[in-house]
C-alpha cells in the first residue's frame, strides 16, 4: 500500500547554479523515506544496500512542497525493496505531479550488524499487503 513517508518544501540553499534543487537534496530525502517506510515494518535496524532506476523526471523549484510516497513491494530473506516516488503539489491546480522516482533495498540488521531473516523481526501489527509478502 502506496504511503507517504515524508513531506517538506524546497528551500533557497537546496537549490544549485541552476535555480533547480540538487539531485543529492532529494536522493537524501527519498532514503530518509524509505527508511522510515522500513521501520514501519521491522523492530530491528537497516541499511540501503542499493538503489535502482532512479528518474529525474522533472525538476523541484524553490519554494515547491514535495512528498515522498513510498511502498514495499518485496521483502526477501533478510531484503525489502520499496518504491519510492516524489511528488509535488502545482501551486495552481493544488495536483501533484511526479518528480523522481527510484527502487530503494534495505537489508535488515541484528545487533551485531549482521543481514537477519525480515520474517524474525517483522512487527506484529503489519497491514495485510505487507503479509501478502512475506
Ligand atoms: C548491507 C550489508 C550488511 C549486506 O551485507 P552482505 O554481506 O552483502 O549480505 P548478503 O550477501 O547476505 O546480502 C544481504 C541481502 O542484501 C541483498 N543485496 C546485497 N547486495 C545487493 C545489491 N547490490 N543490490 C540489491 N540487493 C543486494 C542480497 O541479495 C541479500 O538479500 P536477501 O537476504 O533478501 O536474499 C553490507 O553490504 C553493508 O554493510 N553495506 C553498507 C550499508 C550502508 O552503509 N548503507 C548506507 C547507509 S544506510
Amino acid at each position: 500500500m502506496k504511503q507517504i513517508s515524508l513531506k517538506g518544501r524546497a528551500y533557497p540553499s537546496d537549490l544549485n547554479h541552476s535555480g533547480t534543487v540538487f539531485g543529492g537534496w532529494i536522493m537524501a530525502k527519498m532514503d530518509k523515506a524509505a527508511s522510515i517506510a522500513v521501520e514501519d515494518i521491522v523492530n530491528s535496524g537497516a541499511v540501503t544496500v542499493s538503489v535502482s532506476n532512479l528518474h529525474f523526471l522533472k525538476p523541484i523549484k524553490n519554494g515547491d512542497i514535495v512528498t515522498i510516497y513510498t511502498e514495499i513491494i518485496a521483502i526477501g530473506n533478510s531484503s525489502i525493496k520499496i518504491n519510492v516516488s516524489v511528488m509535488v503539489r502545482c501551486k495552481e491546480s493544488h495536483e501533484e505531479y511526479e518528480v523522481t522516482n527510484a527502487v530503494f533495498t534495505f537489508v535488515t540488521l541484528d545487533d551485531a550488524g549482521k543481514p537477519i531473516n525480515v520474517r524474525r523481526v517483522i512487527r506484529e501489527d503489519i497491514s495485510e499487503d505487507i503479509k501478502l509478502l512475506l
